[in-house]
């Protein structure tokens, strides 16, 4: 019985996050592994960066990853400490004419007595704590990256990496040398991952791709030092407002968007931008919208409430001003550089 749910459940979650495994014969591990697992569509996009001869996945897990990642390479080798998840995986890739060497291990371990190169190597380390509210540290994963990275990087050209978009970006440079390369994933603007890529060879500066697959995708690109020598330029709000992708506001980037699409910023700290004219490529939501002063948000009026930059969240607004929530216009509560102001849809 307990088998029978566990395929059923495998199915559910298939159809959602990696459908291509919707075939006959495909067995589906404990739900924790499919949690586990990356989506179809994030690791579709990260398969397109990756090219070479050998791949090999480290933390195959139920080789979603692995299974995208390794299509432009010649060999492939997974590795997982697992022993059921790996066999499952291996029966997987059976069906779907897939080759691959299987090595059930631990990486550490592998790694030691390893003495082949690689193109390219992957790893998604698991939280050891699934305390989600946690600020967390490269040593709460397993493996910990910190230990094994000179190991990796003499076992390879270069070391790719996906982590949790909960994790410090300045943090991850400050501990750990040789970052090159740094992918923030977002599908439907929800951010999902942050890839980084990992080589031992001296390159200048840091790109960061910041990217929104499923919905208006969109990429926008820049290199820490691009945002260091960005300036902003400030107004107040005119015709059109505009609020960033979060996979961008992940990344940390404000000044470089007011400079790079010619958009004014409403305050040092509010991440909202304004023009007069239409720039229609921006990596974002745009509005049209007007300022209104707080007597002219009526009571039971229905709106979509953002608040950015304000000191009340949208419930407390809502409960605050007695408006009711959703259908097709937009209310915005943030600061601009005289202080509060409320933005409304046109
Ligand atoms: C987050 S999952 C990987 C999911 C995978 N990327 C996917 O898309 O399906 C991490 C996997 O790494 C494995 N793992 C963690 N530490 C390991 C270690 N030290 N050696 C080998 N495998 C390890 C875990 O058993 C788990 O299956």
């Amino acid at each position: 019985m307990q088998e029978i749910v566990q395929q059923i459940k495998g199915k559910q979650t298939a159809r959602k996050k990696f459908p291509f495994l919707l075939k006959e014969g495909i067995i589906f591990p404990p739900q924790l592994n499919l949690e586990q697992s990356s989506s179809e569509s994030t690791a579709h996009y990260k398969s397109e960066i990756l090219k070479g001869n050998k791949f090999i996945d480290l933390t195959s897990g139920f080789g979603i990853d692995a299974y995208y990642l390794s299509q432009n390479f010649n060999e492939v080798t997974l590795v997982e400490q697992n022993p059921e998840l790996l066999n499952i995986v291996e029966h997987n890739w059976g069906i779907l004419n897939r080759k691959a060497s299987f090595i059930n291990q631990n990486l550490e371990d592998f790694l030691s007595a390893n003495k082949e190169y690689f193109d390219a190597i992957y790893l998604d380390p698991a939280r050891r704590d699934q305390n989600k509210n946690k600020v967390f540290l490269l040593e709460d994963l397993s493996p910990d990256i910190l230990q094994i990275r000179e190991k990796l990087l003499s076992t390879a050209d270069q070391v790719v990496v996906k982590l949790s978009p909960l994790i410090d970006l300045k943090y991850l440079i400050s501990v750990l040398p040789g970052i090159f390369r740094i992918e923030i994933i977002a599908v439907k603007n929800d951010v999902k991952e942050a890839v980084i890529f990992l080589s031992e060879e001296k390159r200048e500066g840091i790109m960061v791709n910041c990217t929104n697959l499923e919905s208006g995708e969109s990429v926008f690109t820049f290199t820490f030092g691009d945002e260091e020598n960005a300036g902003a330029v400030y107004a107040e709000p005119e015709k059109f407002i505009y609020i960033p992708n979060n996979s961008i506001l992940k990344a940390g980037v404000f000044n470089l968007l007011s400079e790079r699409f010619g958009l004014k910023k409403l305050h040092p700290n509010t991440h909202i931008y304004t023009s007069d004219q239409k720039v229609s490529n921006f990596p974002g939501r745009i509005f049209e919208m007007e300022s209104i002063e707080s007597k002219q948000v009526k009571k039971k009026e229905q709106f979509n409430i953002i608040s950015k930059n304000y000191p009340l969240k949208p419930d407390e607004i809502k409960k605050k001003y007695g408006i009711k929530d959703g259908g097709e216009s937009y209310l915005i509560f943030t600061q601009s550089k005289k202080g509060k102001i409320i933005l409304k849809s046109v």
